[in-house]
């Protein structure tokens, strides 16, 4: 340690009674630096871009909120601070390690720049950035809070036409838009495909009088809005998984279709009687909606997730 600082010395003695000027050396090697940065940012900026999520959708109910890999850590944070401890974790604590930061060129007068000469500094950062790395680690291997589900890209470019054309000045869906027109996530998926795509053509061939206005769009766009009205009828989408959640789980006990067992009732139509909130609490604890329930419980065998993901597929049953 004393060689390096020996070397270290002596380069810098050198360096001093050569006498480099900051004008052109120092300035050269700052400028090397930031062009090799530059051309770095570049090449990432060409060849991988950034990803740009769709526009927050308040109804999408699918949507896993995760941040960037840079924010993991403080999104992994914030889970040990519940409720209302929530800004101790989110503005009061980086707030005061920014500041720590800020004057610590004032706390830290010591001569000394060697690393290893500064161990309470050295430790405190070192540790700092150890906690930073688990909790991003934490972060990405948390699970997901909904079901991962496949988007159908047609459907999806529908409802991005649908916020484009803004159709929510005139419909609902979700309850959220204007009053104009029908609300669509009650009428819209009766409707077949073939209606659709000619009320989107021309409101009034189909319906005479009608005083939606006609968009003239391209056939991809109007069987993108059709789809995604078909769409809105059919609940909501649940991952591949569930149906083998379900065989793996419930089958012993529960038909679907032929399959499955005869301990418990036939699900096939559930969807039919039973809303997913019903069905979500039922799996969760049978007890607290009917006390005699001779089914098991599945809060310590499934996930919140999994159990979210069942409730879909089956309220999606006999619709
Ligand atoms: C100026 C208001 C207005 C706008 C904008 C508008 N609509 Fe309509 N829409 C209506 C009215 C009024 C009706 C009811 C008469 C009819 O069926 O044509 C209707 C009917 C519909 C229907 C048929 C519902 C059913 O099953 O009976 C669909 C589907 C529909 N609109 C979708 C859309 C979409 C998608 C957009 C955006 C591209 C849109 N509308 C824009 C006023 C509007
Ligand atoms: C050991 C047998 C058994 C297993 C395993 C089982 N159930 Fe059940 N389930 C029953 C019985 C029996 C009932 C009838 C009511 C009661 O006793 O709770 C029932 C009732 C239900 C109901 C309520 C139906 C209604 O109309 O109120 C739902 C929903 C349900 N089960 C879903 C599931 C799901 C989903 C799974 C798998 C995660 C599952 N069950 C696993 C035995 C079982």
């Amino acid at each position: 340690m004393s060689d390096w600082h020996e070397a270290y010395r002596r380069r810098y003695k050198e360096a001093k009674e050569r006498g480099v000027s900051f004008f052109p050396y120092a300035v050269v090697k700052d400028v090397f630096m930031a062009l090799l940065v530059l051309c770095a940012l570049s090449y990432l900026a060409i060849h991988f871009g950034a990803g740009l999520e769709d526009v927050a959708d308040p109804t999408d109910t699918t949507y896993n909120p995760r941040p960037e890999w840079y924010f993991l850590f403080m999104f992994q944070a914030l889970k040990a601070f519940p409720g209302n401890l929530e800004p101790l974790a989110a503005v009061i604590l980086p707030g005061v390690v920014v500041t720590l930061l800020f004057f610590l060129p004032f706390l830290d007068r010591g001569p000394k720049r060697h690393p290893f000469d500064r161990p309470l500094i050295t430790g405190l950062g070192v540790l700092g950035l150890l906690m930073v790395s688990y909790l991003t680690y934490a972060g990405a291997k948390a699970p997901l809070l909904n079901p991962v589900v496949e988007r159908d890209p047609v459907v999806e470019s529908g409802a991005r036409l649908y916020r484009d054309l803004n159709c929510a000045y005139c419909h609902r869906i979700g309850r959220k838009g204007g009053g104009v027109g029908p609300e669509l996530d009650r009428v819209a998926p009766q409707e077949t495909e073939e209606w659709l795509i000619k009320h989107f053509r021309d409101p009034r061939s189909v319906t005479p009088g009608s005083t939606m206005p006609q968009l003239h769009l391209l056939d991809d766009e109007v069987k993108a809005l059709a789809a995604y009205m078909k769409s809105l009828g059919g609940g909501e989408p649940y991952s591949p998984e569930a149906p083998k959640l379900f065989a793996a789980n419930c089958a012993v006990c529960h038909k679907i279709g032929k399959e499955g067992g005869e301990v418990g009732p036939d699900l096939s139509l559930i969807g039919s009687a039973r809303d997913k909130a019903y069905i979500r609490r039922y799996v969760t604890d049978p007890a607290l909606v009917n006390p005699s329930s001779a089914m098991p419980n599945f809060k310590d065998q499934l996930t919140g997730t999994q159990i979210e993901d069942i409730a879909r597929y089956l309220s999606s049953l006999g619709r």
